[in-house]
């Protein structure tokens, strides 16, 4: 049987690489659309493209390709769908950072709400069909009308990437009702991993522990530490993506963990690991704060559960965890890089 082929968006991301991981481990083709960009931006996959060259030391890579494009870019859209000839495209690309889409709210709705409408479109253009996967997101609740979180819970978005989530969203919805797309619209609460940007408030978190623990930081800025997530793990989250794809009908799920917890619990946590009392480290910065927040976010995962055979392995407390290890051991190595 032929390989089935995927075309991930936002590959170099955080989900990106996981997901990659994942379908490269089920025997997938990987297609990858990366940017241009004027610094080398690959370090999360850079791994997957060398595992598959090490494969076969006499051939070219085959199993994961990059390919020039941009979710701002139509024609680019276009080109590569007919290059590439997907079985499956999950859109993870997009301005993924709340706070900053108030500083770039018209670059956020490009990408983020207009980028999922150009691939949508591109399938319909160039009638090829194959499944798709929306990168959905927990922050179209933003302030909640009902705890927990469901799929038919309405949405109230808080900020301009919200709103351009909820764009998405609903167009991908729309194209499924339309034209009878397979779409599908992945509602997932917030994911973390040692692989989260820097500016998330997890990872800014246990890269502050590391360092501080390191001797390399003496404090750490923060915003809100009232707001609560339901934070999972990355690695997880990827599967039910793939998991909605495998349905015989396309639905919309919520991924969450159906816990939800303070920053202030996570600091707790993350600085408890190494013995640290975190109100002797944490200031609070006004300029952390958003202009509109969301206080509270739960999701409730039963849908998934039933219809998915998915549930989140990794606890909060292994996921703390398992940040500030990572954390502790980069900031040992940035402390001897230091010391020459
Ligand atoms: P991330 O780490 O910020 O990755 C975003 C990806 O999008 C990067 O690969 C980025 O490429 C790419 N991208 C940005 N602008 C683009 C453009 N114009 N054209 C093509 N690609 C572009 O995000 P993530 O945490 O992996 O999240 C993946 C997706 O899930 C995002 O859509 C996010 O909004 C959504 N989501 C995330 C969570 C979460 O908790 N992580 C929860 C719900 C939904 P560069 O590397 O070139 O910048
Ligand atoms: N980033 C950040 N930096 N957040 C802070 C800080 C800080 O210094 N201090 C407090 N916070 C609070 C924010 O105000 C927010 O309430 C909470 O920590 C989480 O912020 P982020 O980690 O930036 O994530 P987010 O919840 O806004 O958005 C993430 O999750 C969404 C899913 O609900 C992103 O990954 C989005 O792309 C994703 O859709």
């Amino acid at each position: 049987m032929a390989k089935k082929r995927a075309l991930i968006t936002g590959i170099t991301g955080q989900d990106g690489s996981y997901l990659a991981e994942l379908l490269l481990a089920k025997d997938y083709t990987v297609y990858g659309l990366i940017r241009r960009s004027s610094t080398f931006n690959r370090a999360r996959i850079e791994h997957l493209y060398l595992d598959s060259m090490r494969k076969d030391a006499h051939a070219a890579p085959t199993d994961i390709k990059l390919v020039y494009g941009d979710l701002n870019d139509a024609s680019s859209l276009n080109h590569i769908i007919q290059q590439t000839k997907p079985d499956e495209i999950y859109n993870l690309g997009a301005q993924s950072h709340v706070r900053i889409s108030f500083d770039v709210p018209e670059f956020t709705c490009d990408v983020t709400a207009l980028g999922a409408l150009r691939l949508l479109e591109a399938l319909r253009e160039t009638g090829h069909q194959c499944r798709f996967y929306q990168a959905s997101s927990s922050e179209m609740y933003g302030k909640v009308v009902e705890t927990p979180q469901t799929e038919t819970t309405p949405f109230h978005p808080r900020s301009p990437y919200a709103c351009a989530k909820v764009f998405a969203h609903w167009i991908t919805i729309n194209y499924r009702e339309s034209y009878g797309q397979f779409a599908c619209g992945g509602i997932l609460f917030n994911h973390e991993s040692p692989r989260r940007g820097e500016n998330f408030v997890t990872r800014k978190i246990t890269r502050a522990v590391g360092r501080i623990s390191h001797g390399l930081q003496a404090k750490l800025y923060l915003g809100n530490l009232d707001a609560k997530r339901d934070w999972g793990f990355a690695g997880d989250y990827v599967e039910a993506m793939w998991r909605m794809l495998q349905q015989d009908e396309p639905d919309d799920y919520v991924i969450a963990t159906g816990e939800t917890h303070s920053v202030r619990e996570f600091l707790e946590y993350a600085f408890g690991r190494v013995n640290l009392d975190y109100q002797q480290y944490v200031e609070v910065d006004p300029k952390y704060y958003r202009p509109a927040e969301v206080d509270l976010l739960l999701g409730d995962p039963t849908k998934a559960k039933q219809k998915l055979d998915w549930s989140p392995q990794v606890t909060f407390k292994e996921l703390v965890e398992m940040m500030v290890d990572h954390d502790l051991k980069l900031a040992e190595k940035e402390a001897r890089d230091k010391q020459g």
